[in-house]
């Protein structure tokens, strides 16, 4: 096999291996081994259309009044070769004010649909595109048009997504120091890599030494800063992948944030990174060689006290997290979403932005939620929703599961719990069920076995007939949808 005898950090590898072959065979992971990374339920791209009246028309506010708010600004430098996100490209100054205005706006119209003068934000995360990457007055306007309508006495946690140039030299210190002033507390750092090749063919504009100085400038500043690095990218092998991870953990980063690279689309936007692939082969690390540097990444990291937090977030702390993503994925707690791309969540019904500039602006003129694509998802949906994110993220409590639907997991999804339980993937108690290493390892494939047949990523015949065949056992309701 392809393992490193002499490095410290290679066990468990030949194991997983092997297990992936096993789980292979069983119709867990599909034939090809490609993945598909399981964050909504039902997956983001498979939405119907939908119109803005449908979301808010029979909807009524939590109790509390907290939502989580995700505010996105998809603008950037220059577009990175795996990106799959609907940017706009350069300075561009008139044209962020312009999606400055409408942003705004768009805030405007739901707080008066939902008849509030200011949001009770339980959490903030600001993403993109680089939502640092506004001149320091576009930024101020941005942080104050956010200030202006959230009320932050409650909020727990205030994230910015950056890339590491933005935050660097005389003006990016400037940016820190004002996002600090307005209560931001946690950034997100875009590293990808610290091998120069590698964000070279990633097409960054940034080598490892800005990263490097945008986390210790972050550091200093005193933000919890989370890192982010993709692993399975072209040209990279094992030892090089494991010499970034080491470097990583020396940086006294409070999260590290690992993410395999995802050639299709989840989205609109097909980044290039697919045709990179097709165009060289050869530099395309293996499923085998991927799934290696996973495990190699999470021994090193576990060596140095990083353990895995929420799914895929390596922490220095259990109090080190998304409050964000915890709160939606785990707490399945309503949350609010503005600008291009951004998505609501709120309790039974998700609806999604437009993914097309002209279109944003257009709807907004006309006083409309920019929303085109949604769901009020009916019971079951709602049930299966209820298992999807939590389980892959953290653990399900089964009271929560039940509060949450009227339905105990027993009722619902025994034969699906019981298979799992048997092939070593999850764990149960009178309490909660949750997933094993091996499970979390697996954890999108795993998920996926709840979804119902209408949407599991791919088709039937991409994974072998075996017991954990995701079309088996859809049992939901005592009924056999599936097979
Ligand atoms: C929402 S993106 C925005 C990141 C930010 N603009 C930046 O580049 O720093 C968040 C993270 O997703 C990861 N990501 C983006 N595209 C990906 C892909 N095709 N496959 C795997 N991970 C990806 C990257 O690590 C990225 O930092
Ligand atoms: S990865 Fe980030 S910086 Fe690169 S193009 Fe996408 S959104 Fe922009």
């Amino acid at each position: 096999m392809l393992v490193l005898e002499s490095s410290p950090y290679t066990e468990h590898i030949n194991e997983r291996l092997a297990q992936y072959e096993k789980l292979q065979s069983l119709g867990l992971i599909m034939r090809s081994g490609d993945f598909f990374p399981s964050v909504h339920y039902p997956p983001i791209t498979m939405y119907p259309p939908f119109t803005p009246e449908e979301l808010l028309a029979t909807y009524t506010p939590p109790a509390d009044g907290k939502f989580d708010i995700y505010a996105h600004v998809p603008f950037c430098r220059q577009r990175c070769l795996f990106c799959h996100y609907p940017v706009q490209l350069g300075e561009r100054r008139s044209e962020k004010d312009q999606y400055l205005s409408a942003f705004a706006q768009e805030m405007d119209i739901y707080m008066e649909r939902l008849g509030y003068t200011r949001l009770k934000a339980r959490s903030i995360l600001v993403g993109g595109g680089t939502p640092t990457y506004l001149a320091l007055d576009q930024l101020e306007r941005f942080l104050q048009i956010l200030d202006r309508r959230l009320d932050r006495r409650e909020c727990t946690q205030y994230n910015y997504d950056v890339d590491p140039v933005t935050l660097i030299g005389k003006e990016g210190n400037e940016r820190l120091k004002m996002m600090r002033d307005y209560g931001v507390d946690r950034l997100t750092i875009g590293v990808q890599s610290l091998n120069p090749a590698t964000l070279k063919l990633m097409n960054r504009h940034h080598g490892p030494e800005q990263a490097l100085e945008a986390i210790s400038d972050a550091l200093k500043f005193g933000f919890q800063v989370n890192i982010e690095f993709i692993f399975g990218y072209l040209g990279q092998t094992l030892e090089n992948w494991m010499a970034v991870i080491e470097q990583a953990v020396g940086l006294g980063v409070h999260e590290i944030q690992l993410y395999r690279l995802k050639f299709e689309a989840y989205g609109d936007y097909q980044g290039s990174v697919k045709y990179q692939r097709e165009r060289h082969p050869e530099a395309v690390p293996t499923v085998q060689e991927t799934l290696a540097m996973k495990q190699a990444a999470i021994n090193i990291l576990n060596a140095h006290g990083y353990r895995e937090n929420l799914r895929r977030v390596f922490s220095k702390k259990p109090e080190y997290y998304s409050h964000y993503a915890d709160n939606q994925c785990c707490g399945l707690l309503d949350q609010l979403g503005f600008g291009l791309t951004a998505f609501s969540s709120l309790r039974d019904r998700f609806g999604l932005n437009t993914q097309n500039f002209d279109e944003y602006y257009r709807m907004i003129a006309e006083r409309r939620l920019p929303l085109n694509r949604g769901l009020i998802r009916s019971r079951e949906q709602q049930i299966r929703w209820a298992i999807v994110l939590p389980l892959k993220n953290r653990r399900v409590w089964k009271s929560y599961f039940h509060q949450v639907t009227n339905y105990s997991l027993n009722e619902v999804f025994r034969l699906k719990i019981n298979a799992l339980k048997k092939h070593g993937l999850l764990t149960e108690d009178e309490e909660k069920i949750e997933l094993t290493p091996l499970g979390a390892f697996f954890a999108d494939e795993v998920a996926q076995q709840f979804h119902h047949p209408d949407h599991i990523p791919f088709p039937r015949s991409d994974y072998a007939n075996g017991d954990l065949n995701p079309y088996h056992h859809q049992e939901i309701f005592g009924g056999n949808h599936g097979g």
